[in-house]
């Protein structure tokens, strides 16, 4: 099944996504989050610092992994994912930082630590909760689109629409790596439960085209409609086709 959750714009998109987020902590405290970075889910870790700051939130049983690293960039460059977690999320709760899990993207052996992050991810018995963006060529993670879903983590060559759409965070696209280290499809079709979120008119045609289109993997996201308990939240610029146009928060239930 899925929820989809259709929001008037991004600050109530974040805060609908939050309380999807604090709803699973305070179920369970010691819950392990699946996390994201990019810039869809900024809005949702200010809240939950927010949150945090008025204690209505307590991170200090939660362990989370995230879902890729550009290879070659060490934790203190700041375009680095270990940067963005720890400015945007880590460094304003109280999460222990020895459980924030993400790829090394310095290793000198990506396959021993593709292999040891699987390890990891099940030693921690799975993910409660995973956090998605969508890249507009329908990636999760960094799994690209390709012939097959890739089940494990692995390294991947980025893809040059995927270069092209980060190179706004880097000073010239040729700064942007060309490879990352990202959790397969299979870690996150086992999340317990999933949080896709998508804002703004460029996800609107691959986010319709993953929900409602044909299962492949030239549209990674599309596997999730495969999903047991999918909450899609989005704002309308993202979802013009769901729900109706004066709803300010949209709930709608779709049986697959
Ligand atoms: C980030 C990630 C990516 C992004 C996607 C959307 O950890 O795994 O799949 O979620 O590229 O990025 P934004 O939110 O910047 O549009």
């Amino acid at each position: 099944m899925i929820r989809i959750i259709r929001t008037r714009d991004y600050k109530e998109l974040s805060s609908a996504a939050a309380d999807v987020i604090a709803s699973q902590i305070i179920a369970k405290p010691d819950s392990v989050l699946g996390l994201a970075t990019g810039t869809s889910p900024i809005g949702i870790y200010d809240e939950l610092a927010e949150r945090y700051d008025k204690g209505e939130l307590d991170f200090g049983w939660v362990k989370s992994v995230n879902l890729d690293e550009y290879m070659g960039l060490s934790a203190d460059n700041e375009n680095s994912y270990r940067h963005f977690m720890n400015t945007h999320l880590f460094d304003r709760i109280n999460i222990d930082k020895v459980n924030t899990h993400i790829p090394d993207g310095m290793t000198k052996d990506p396959a021993k630590e593709a292999a040891s992050y699987d390890r990891m991810i099940q030693s921690l018995g799975g993910i409660d909760l995973q956090l998605l963006g969508i890249g507009r060529n329908g990636h999760i993670g960094f799994n690209e689109p390709s012939d097959h879903f890739e089940k494990c983590t692995h390294e991947v060559r980025l893809t040059e629409s995927t270069i092209e759409a980060n190179s706004r965070l880097f000073k010239s696209l040729s700064d942007v790596p060309t490879h990352a280290i990202t959790m397969g499809i299979g870690a996150i079709m086992m999340a317990r439960r999933i949080l896709l979120i998508a804002s703004g008119p460029d996800k609107a045609g691959i986010l319709k085209e993953a929900l409602f289109g044909n299962i492949t993997p030239k549209v990674p996201a599309s596997i999730l409609q495969l999903h047991p308990d999918l909450i899609v939240v989005g704002d309308k610029e993202a979802l013009p086709d769901v729900g109706s146009d004066d709803t300010y928060l949209r709930f709608t239930e779709k049986t697959a």
